[in-house]
């Protein structure tokens, strides 16, 4: 058994016999003298092994990468010259008297010091390994000290832990549910919670009044950087509760976190309605920390004879704006046929531009493959509206809404990123007002946030007119990324059932999936709200880390497959065959 840990030796154990358990970090060999670093998660500390105890040091000799050892020996001052200063433990070391492997190892398929260069597949392949380097350690340590301040804040505030069912039906967050199927039940299915909306909701019946869990969610959707399949939600409800006090009680927890984890004040979250989002940033969560904003210029292009622009400019569905970039004309036409590649991702069909040489010359001063066909005089007011200068460009974007704003509201953050435009280190806002429902691409209507989020009207308004109308959920955004998000919800049948209607789900399906729903409202449902924030990203954010993988212990690919267990896996067909499942081939 140990008597420290390796990285907690300090100056004041010198003299102290100690033990030491851990794995072999590095073996070196100095002239007839064995060292040793040895590992554990709190660090590293070098043991040296003199040839006088041949025993030992023959056992020492023999160790290599990544053996287990319990080491006994005195904690010394390094030898003047030799104090490593880089090192928690580099002005001490250990002189070994006793050496014991507890087990040997296999050279480990990548050294633990070189992972910059491994792919990460071999890394999520042998992942016990990869968990070993420092990095790793440190960041798993960072999500449990989060977790740990989080579960103190919400005890402190009076909030419960409950856990909720994992075999459920489905519930409707939008994405694809992934599904268990029944052996007592033939062909019928479980699914895997997307969130614990509804239970949430339920529990706020039951009188819980202020519920929290930490909860594993389970999304069928496609993956990007920070996506997973399987990922975890801070999952938060409050009785009687506005969204002003919901906001204002999670935003101060966020706060505090930041504090008292990175010593760092975000001060007060600004709020911005999510049309003015839209409009200004192209993007319903937008990264403040960049300065640059669209500007409408689709009024100026309505007439022009350039039907690219003229015609989204006189389309109601359409939109036409543009980005400035001060000091963007510099930018090469190699970089500028990148922006023009990296828009086409969100369907736009090009990327005009202007750059802006010298104003004072008129149109002349002006280099674009679209000045001639704008015309001197639009082209001018568009330069006058935009406040341009000499050296800046100006991009644009001319289709139906949505590709627009997302095309320059991503272009936005690309070139502020390429050209380290932020202003500031974090940039945290609440998005809010948002609309109800949206409508698909097929001509239907889905709610935006989930069809239990509370309107701003009455059911005679939403019915009237379901897409303008607004509804009282809130989003925390934190430099462009979707921290959190909840509204307050419906807790009167009435609307709950009206919302069903704009939805078209009709009484029956109503009944059948959300049948519980539903009477659960009749029985003294209280006002409720609450949100739920994305754990793994919130530490992705805290660590300054661009992946998701990076802050899970065991992640999924962005094939949703795990490369060390390698599940999904095929199973036996007597299993299948006691879940009375044939499985189709597919050719
Ligand atoms: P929502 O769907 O917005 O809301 O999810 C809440 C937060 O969870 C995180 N998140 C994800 N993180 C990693 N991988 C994913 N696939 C993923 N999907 C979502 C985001 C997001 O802000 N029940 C509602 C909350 C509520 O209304 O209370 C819900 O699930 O950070
Ligand atoms: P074209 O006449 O198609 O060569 O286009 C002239 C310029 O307008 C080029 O710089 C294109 O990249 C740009 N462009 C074409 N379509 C669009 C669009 N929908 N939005 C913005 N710019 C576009």
């Amino acid at each position: 058994m140990r008597s420290h840990y390796c990285g907690d030796l300090r100056k004041e154990h010198v003299g102290e016999e100690i033990t030491l358990n851990g794995w072999v970090h590095r073996r070196r060999d100095h002239g007839g003298v064995i060292f040793l670093d040895v590992r554990d998660r709190e660090g590293l500390t070098q043991v040296v092994f003199d040839p006088d105890r041949e025993e030992s040091f023959a056992l020492a000799d023999s160790v290599r990468n990544e053996f287990v050892i319990e080491v006994r020996g005195l904690v010394r001052d390094r030898p003047e010259g030799t104090v490593n200063p880089d090192m928690p433990t580099g002005e001490i070391e250990v002189l070994g008297k006793e050496l014991v492997i507890l087990n040997k190892a296999e050279t480990p398929p990548f050294q633990l010091d070189e992972h910059q260069q491994v792919g990460e597949d071999v890394r999520l392949r042998h992942r016990y390994i990869d968990l070993r380097r420092p990095e790793m350690q440190d960041k798993l340590r960072f999500r449990s000290k989060v977790t740990n301040a989080i579960r103190n804040y919400l005890d402190d505030n009076g909030f419960l832990d409950i856990e909720t069912p994992i075999l459920n039906r489905a519930t409707p967050e939008g994405a694809r549910d992934y599904l268990v199927p029944s052996r007592t039940h033939e062909g019928s299915f479980f699914a895997l919670p997307q969130s614990p909306q509804l239970f949430k909701q339920l529990l706020m019946v039951a009188g819980f009044d202020r519920y929290y869990q930490i909860a594993k969610c389970f999304r069928d959707e496609d993956l990007r950087a920070d996506r997973q399949p399987e990922f975890t939600q801070i999952d938060i409800e409050t009785s009687f509760m506005d969204e002003e006090a919901i906001m204002g009680m999670t935003e101060n927890m966020i706060r505090e976190l930041f504090q008292n984890m990175l010593d760092i004040d975000l001060g007060d979250f600004p709020r911005m309605p999510y049309a003015e989002a839209m409009q200004r940033y192209g993007s319903d969560k937008p990264d403040l920390r960049f300065p640059m904003e669209l500007v409408d210029v689709a009024d100026l292009m309505a007439e022009i004879e350039f039907k690219v622009f003229a015609g989204p400019a006189k389309d109601p569905k359409g939109r036409v704006a543009a980005l400035k970039v001060p000091g963007g004309a510099q930018l090469t036409r190699k970089i500028i046929d990148e922006y023009t590649k990296f828009v086409g991702i969100y369907g736009a069909k090009g990327l005009a531009w202007i750059k802006v040489n010298e104003l004072e010359k008129g149109a002349e001063g002006l280099q674009s493959p679209i000045v001639k066909f704008l015309g001197e005089d639009v082209a001018m007011k568009i330069m006058e509206r935009l406040e341009v200068q000499n050296g800046d460009i100006v991009f644009f974007g001319a289709d139906k809404e949505k590709v627009v704003s997302e095309a320059l509201g991503a272009l936005r953050i690309k070139v502020g990123e390429d050209m380290n435009m932020a202003q500031c280190e974090w940039a945290p806002l609440w998005v809010v007002d948002f609309p109800m429902f949206e409508e698909t691409d097929k001509g239907g209507v889905t709610a935006l946030h989930h069809p239990f989020t509370a309107p701003s009207c009455s059911p005679e308004e939403l019915k009237a007119n379901p897409l303008t109308a607004l509804s009282r959920a809130y989003d925390m955004v934190l430099n462009g990324c979707e921290l959190g998000g909840g509204s307050v919800r419906i807790h009167d049948q009435a609307m709950q059932k009206t919302v069903f209607d704009v939805l078209g789900i009709s009484d029956e399906e109503a009944e059948e999936k959300f049948g519980f729903l539903l009477n659960a409202l009749q029985f003294g449902a209280p006002p409720h709200g609450g949100l739920a924030f994305g754990l793994d990203r919130l530490i992705m954010l805290m660590t300054g880390t661009e992946s998701i993988r990076e802050v899970i212990a065991f992640p999924k690919t962005q094939s949703a497959s795990c490369m060390m267990t390698e599940a999904p896996g095929e199973v036996s067909a007597a299993q299948l065959r006691e879940l009375n499942i044939k499985l189709r081939k597919t050719p």
